[in-house]
């Protein structure tokens, strides 16, 4: 169905200039495999994979399919007190691909929502175990944790918390992971395990027995993509171990094969108490969230609560909706059966090889990537941070390109679907807009 709007004035759009937009349109139309169309009818390639959402292509029929055939059997069946089948299924497929006893799945909408599903979910914990007074969290500048009034508290991007008043109360930031002497390091810096002894540092200020958990993104990603230094995530939940305090991994963007396996914990080594997961889990194509927990923390809450009472006072609506709940059965069958995770892992060198390689540019100051994820930092316009990005963001629009700006990051997430020709276009077309972007004079960086 194509629709051409009459009107752009009504739609408040989010995390968007949205005065600029209106003056200047950028709309998708049409997508299938790693191509999208945009309203003048121009393809571009998604080097975005949506917002690292959509690592299976677009358009793929047997999600389509599924989503179809579940509306027509079972559109919606509510999730307090009742149950069906595909939500079991589906939680039992993702404890399946989970380590250890991760093996507990609670269902949300988005990321935010998981994530403020595990504050809850800790903080309940906790209470199961005797010990209420354990109510502070502590998470890392430059973080991400979604927009919701917990992920916001959580977050650490200036520009996404400032406006909003105090936020929720006993919440303290550790430092991020990427330091100067980092810079043009790609993968897992050798050195900096040591930034995640800012968390023993909190433990002896506000008193390890008062913290409920620690929130980390293994790779932060939004702010673009900041691996752990090696040893760092070891660390973290060793001090996590030593104070009681639940270690929480935000895999909203790395969940789902980003890094070549399941989930960045396996990858890393380290598992965490609890993740969050959320993009990925339907291939990005019906809003869903998981947060799974380990069977100390399902076991604590749920013996906690009376026979017969409900022991978690949290769920959404959408909880385990069985259309979402089609959707990820059959984004999880085409991870599997086409390899997916592995082509990722195998692209992977090649893709980080390309991104290291915008550092011949004057005007990069940084490259960073794992997996299939990398950053190309640029040099602000001198007084007006995030200028360069936009204009970038819009003329890769233009130009065939679908990246993610944030400020004045570039960053890139193929789908696990490319292959190499695919990033080859991807950085052909970023590299003519950073040429083109050094050559506009209102862009040239003073000083
Ligand atoms: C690490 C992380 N957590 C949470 C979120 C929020 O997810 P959503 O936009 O689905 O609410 C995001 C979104 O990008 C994210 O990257």
């Amino acid at each position: 169905m194509t629709v051409k709007p009459n009107s752009l004035e009504e739609l408040w759009m989010p995390f968007t200039a949205n005065k600029h937009f209106k003056q200047e349109p950028r709309l998708f139309t049409e997508a299938k495999g790693v191509y999208l169309t945009n309203h003048r009818g121009e393809t571009l390639i998604d080097g975005c994979s949506g917002l690292y959402c959509i690592p299976a292509g677009h358009g793929r029929r047997e999600i389509a399919d599924a989503v179809h055939k579940q509306i027509l059997e079972l559109d919606y069946s509510p999730p307090f007190q009742f149950g069906h089948p595909l939500q079991f299924e589906v939680a039992r497929r993702i404890a399946a691909m989970t380590p250890g006893d991760l093996d507990y799945v609670f269902f949300a909408n988005s990321g935010s929502e998981a994530v403020d599903s595990a504050m809850k979910m800790a903080l309940q914990y906790h209470r199961a175990k005797g010990q209420p007074q354990r109510v502070r969290f502590v998470c890392r500048e430059k973080a991400y944790h979604g927009v919701n009034f917990g992920g916001t508290s959580l977050s650490g991007m200036v520009r996404n918390r400032e406006t909003f008043g105090p936020l929720l109360a006993g919440i303290s930031h550790m430092r991020h992971t990427r330091p100067p002497e980092h810079k043009f390091v790609m993968g897992q810096a050798e050195t900096g395990a040591d930034l995640a002894d800012d968390l023993q540092r909190h433990a002896e200020l506000y008193g390890g027995d008062t913290i409920a958990a620690v929130f980390i993104e293994p790779i932060a990603g939004s702010i673009g993509i900041l691996p752990p230094p090696k040893g760092y995530l070891q660390r973290i939940r060793q001090i996590c171990d030593q104070h009681g305090i639940l270690m929480i991994y935000d895999e909203v963007i790395t969940g789902f094969g980003r890094l070549g396996e399941n989930f960045a914990c396996q990858a890393f080594g380290v598992n965490p108490d609890i993740m969050t997961l959320a993009k990925a889990i339907t291939n990005g194509v019906v809003p869903m969230g998981a947060v799974v927990a380990n069977e100390k923390v399902y076991k604590a809450v749920t013996e906690a609560g009376p026979a017969k009472g409900i022991e978690f006072f949290h769920g959404y609506t959408w909880s385990g909706n069985p259309v979402a709940c089609a959707a990820s059965l059959a984004a999880l069958d085409i991870y599997e059966k086409e390899g997916l995770f592995e082509r990722a892992k195998k692209l992977s060198t090649y893709f980080l090889e390309q991104i290291a390689s915008f550092r011949e540019f004057g005007i990069v100051t940084d490259t960073r990537g794992i997996g299939l994820l990398g950053a190309i930092d640029f040099e602000p316009v001198d007084g007006k941070p995030g200028l360069r990005g936009y204009e970038m963001l819009q003329d890769l629009f233009n130009n065939g390109l679908l990246a993610r700006i944030t400020y004045d990051t570039l960053i890139l997430a193929p789908q696990f679907i490319s292959e190499e020709k695919h990033v080859d276009e991807m950085c052909d077309k970023a590299r003519a807009a950073v040429r083109r972007s050094m050559n506009r004079p209102q862009l040239r960086a003073v000083g």
